[in-house]
């Protein structure tokens, strides 16, 4: 009979290990027994309800285990000791973490770089992810596993990867920048704080509705608004004078440059 396959996640109880965990397990994309999990602290954070769960007390161990090992432990605390997965399916969540840093570590394994989202934890986690030279079967399990955190999809260029990690990667950050700029544009022409909050967020978290499925729509979303030459088309226009999308363009940039540099120093040895 053929051997169940088993599956491992480093870092199953962080922040993004059990988004990915519980999503394989409530959407019943893995047997809560082939699941095995290790951690740092030994809590079982929200395994609680499937008691099936293996835990495993160090690398060594969830290797002997385990056919596939998911990585979602910090890059600084990688590589965890014992790490050598010899020929299994390594799928990474590291950001900054190479390719090649995996290969020079784990020669043999089939390795795969993803970059899930914020948004992993409600199942709407838009995750590229890149690999070179995977099996059709290892490809189509890749996809099958991160399904449970929303829509995955393979990316061309392990580049691609780093520049996602600064876009999708950082989840709310540039929203979550826009509201406090809302709310801080309200109070300084006399709103209530409470009263800018709920108008910010009107804004960013119920302008989701409008946007969703619609990214390739958004300039002309822009024209449209602007067409009216009105109070928003005002606004719009001040914030394209005041260089706007040069500031995004300037975040994305120092965040990629990040990205690219921690892969740099990965590779010289230094870690993060
Ligand atoms: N958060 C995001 O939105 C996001 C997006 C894309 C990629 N990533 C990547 O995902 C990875 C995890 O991020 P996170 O935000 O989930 O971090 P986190 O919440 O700090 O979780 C880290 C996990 O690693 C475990 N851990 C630490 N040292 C360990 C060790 N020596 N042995 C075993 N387990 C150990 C921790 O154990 P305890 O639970 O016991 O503390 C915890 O479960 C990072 O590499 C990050 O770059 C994160």
């Amino acid at each position: 009979m053929a051997k169940r396959a088993r599956l491992g996640i480093a870092g199953a109880t962080g922040w993004l290990g059990q988004a990915f965990g519980l999503g394989l397990l409530s959407r019943e994309l893995w047997p809560e027994a082939d699941l095995v999990i290790l951690n740092r602290s030994g809590r079982t954070g929200g395994y609680g309800p499937y008691p099936r769960v293996i835990r495993a007390h160090n690398m060594v161990e969830m290797q002997d285990l385990c056919d596939v090992i998911v990585l979602s432990v910090r890059p600084e605390d990688f590589p965890l000791a014992g790490f050598a997965p010899g020929g299994r399916l390594v799928i990474s969540f590291m950001a900054g973490v190479s390719v090649a840093r995996l290969r020079a570590l784990a020669p043999q394994a089939r390795i795969v770089r993803a970059m899930p989202n914020g948004n992993a934890s409600e199942g709407a986690s838009y995750t590229p992810w890149f690999a070179e030279g995977l099996a059709e079967g290892d490809a189509a399990l890749v996809a099958r596993l991160l399904g449970a955190m929303g829509v995955a999809e393979p990316v061309a260029h392990e580049d691609h990867v780093d520049v996602l990690s600064a876009i999708s990667g950082s989840g709310p950050a540039y929203p979550a920048l826009l509201a406090l700029a809302l709310v801080e544009a309200g109070i300084a022409h006399g709103l209530p704080k409470d009263v800018a909050e709920r108008a910010a967020e009107a804004v960013v978290a119920g302008s989701a509705g409008a946007l969703s499925g619609r990214m390739a729509e958004a300039r002309a979303i822009v024209e449209a608004l602007r067409g009216y030459r009105g109070v928003t088309a005002a606004g719009i226009e001040a914030a394209e004078r005041a260089g706007l999308e040069g500031v995004i363009a300037a975040a994305i940039s120092a965040a990629v440059t990040r990205a690219r540099t921690w892969i740099r120093e990965d590779e010289g040895g230094g870690g993060a």
